[in-house]
């Protein structure tokens, strides 16, 4: 029989497998990214292959979108609270009653706009490591939108459209009652501090033959949308000051004129008088 070196570095590899691997485990995950539920307590799985026991094991659970990236450590056999991100203070934990079957799942509980990111978790054994991320989305449905009525402006009725509670950042548009499209000032968006967004946007609208008017907020990753619509009385926009303002100049300008034709009739009639005497 013939031994090919090909055959002998198989072999080697194998005897080293055989010595080494004791210790040697794989970290396994899902791969598929998990959608979370804003306010809801999820799991984030994670597993050793062969189940091997972790407990003498160091468990690390990193948020790699953070500079500071530590979410979770166990070792030797205690949870280290040092260096977690202030985010996950007292939101993790693992299932320490299922460490001795290697699995190392992460539970988060009251999910927020911050959790989002691509977690790795890492298992260290004394001789050996290896991680597996996977990546959590976070999903919010905001608040039905607020629209308020600022009064005139620019020749238009001044309109402001408020949705709180989004996750990720939403649109707003404004539409009119055939649905078109009407152009309004620059969106303005704020984070709040457990990474929820709000938006706000004014609007001028004109007078339309309906006056319906709709503030719709969506997000499209998660596909959802939040509207409301208002209705504006015609009578809005046709101030009563102005109204006012327009009777009052035509009666000065009627007294105006019939007091110039009065005045222009009587020198006439004087001059008339005179001429004829
Ligand atoms: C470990 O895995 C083996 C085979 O995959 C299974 O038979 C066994 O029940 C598992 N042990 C534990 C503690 O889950
Ligand atoms: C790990 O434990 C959790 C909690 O009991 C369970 O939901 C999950 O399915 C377990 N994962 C594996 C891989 O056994």
């Amino acid at each position: 029989m013939k031994v090919t070196q090909l055959d002998c570095l198989c072999l080697i590899l194998l005897h080293l497998l055989h010595t080494s691997g004791s210790e040697r485990f794989e970290v396994l995950g899902p791969t598929d990214s998990i959608v979370a539920v804003a306010g809801d307590d999820i799991i984030l799985p994670c597993y050793l292959k062969p189940n091997i026991s972790a407990e003498d094991m160091t468990v690390d659970w990193l948020n790699l979108d953070f500079l500071d990236e530590r979410v979770f450590r166990y070792q030797n056999h205690r949870i280290i609270r040092d260096d977690q991100i202030p985010y996950y203070r007292g939101r993790t934990s693992l299932f320490e009653e299922e460490l001795w079957r290697g699995n190392t799942s992460l539970k988060l509980t009251r999910v927020q706009g911050t959790d989002e990111g691509h977690y790795k978790c890492l298992i260290q054994s004394k001789s050996w490591y290896d991680d597996f991320t996977v990546q959590v989305l976070v999903k919010a449905v905001g608040s039905k939108p607020v629209v308020s009525i600022e009064g005139h402006r620019e020749g238009g009725m001044g309109l402001l459209c408020e949705s709180e509670g989004w996750h990720p950042d939403p649109e707003l548009v404004w539409l009119d009652s055939k649905g078109v499209h009407l152009s309004a000032r620059t969106l303005e968006t704020h984070r709040d501090f457990k990474g929820f967004y709000r938006v706000k946007q004014h609007v001028i609208v004109q007078e339309t033959d309906t006056n319906h008017f709709t503030c719709r907020v969506q997000q499209k990753r998660i596909n959802e949308k939040m509207e409301t619509e208002i209705h504006l009385p015609s009578e809005l926009f046709d101030p009563t000051p102005w109204r006012m303002a327009f009777i009052v100049l035509c009666c000065l300008g009627a007294i105006i004129g019939i007091g110039l034709s009065l005045a222009i009739y009587c020198i006439c009639y004087k001059k008339g008088n005179g001429e004829i005497i």
